[in-house]
């Protein structure tokens, strides 16, 4: 078996730098997540930002549903993959962090987001019932309700669809036996339910905090 890599951080400062360039706003929202103190933390990495991107250009993604936004790093990184008769909905339930978001679509002049503020249980609602349908859904909201998330998801998304969900791997303290704190054990068992779920096929990927990746059968 090939030598596996470790992958510290001047390397993965090495991939940021020799993959798809920032822009000036997405290297500004950074800078204003890094100004938040430990909240910059819920911020995906650059390099799934970089993946994320790469994952809809290849797949010709359309339509987007984004279940966490923050101050708006994600949705912008997968917003500008797209093409331009492309749609990127965003939930959050923080007014604070959605106006923040909503400063840099504008600075970015990025109009194919439209965000919705308020918990996600209730927009995934009115999506439902709205019958409408998506290419890619990211789920990067409260952990508590992840499993709840990824059902609905699997009704909101369309065949061949993905459904990319962060944070699978928990610091690496998943497979961590010692650990048995209440966010370890909800994400080992939402790992668990994606496992044992033949609707999809499934996928971890070790890059920022650990995405899964479902595709919808
Ligand atoms: C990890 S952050 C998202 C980070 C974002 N994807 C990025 O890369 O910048 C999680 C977000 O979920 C939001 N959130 C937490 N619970 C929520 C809920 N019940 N409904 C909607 N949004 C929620 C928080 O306000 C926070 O902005």
């Amino acid at each position: 078996m090939p030598k596996k890599l470790d992958l510290t951080e001047n390397l993965e400062k090495y991939i940021i730098d020799h993959s798809e360039a920032l822009t000036d706003v997405q290297k500004e929202i950074i800078q204003y997540n890094i100004s938040l103190g430990d909240q910059q933390r819920l911020q995906i990495s650059v390099s799934q930002a970089q993946f994320l991107q790469t994952l809809i250009k290849i797949s010709n993604i359309k339509k987007i549903l984004e279940i966490g936004s923050f101050t708006g790093f994600s949705a912008l990184s997968m917003a500008l993959a797209l093409p331009s008769d492309g749609l990127l909905i965003s939930l959050d339930k923080s007014t604070e962090f959605s106006l923040k978001a909503q400063s840099f679509y504008e600075k970015a002049n990025e109009r194919k987001i439209k965000q919705i503020i308020k918990p996600a249980i209730e927009s995934l609602k009115e999506l439902k019932d709205s019958s409408q349908k998506f290419d890619l859904i990211f789920i990067d909201a409260d952990k508590e309700n992840y499993l709840n998330y990824y059902e609905t998801s699997l009704e909101l998304i369309n065949k061949n669809g993905l459904i990319v969900i962060d944070n699978v791997l928990w610091h690496g303290e998943v497979a961590d036996n010692s650990k048995n704190d209440k966010f370890t054990n909800i994400i080992r068992k939402f790992n668990t339910h994606i496992k044992k779920d033949n609707r999809i096929v499934k996928n971890i990927t070790p890059i920022g905090d650990g995405i899964t990746i479902c595709i919808k059968k």
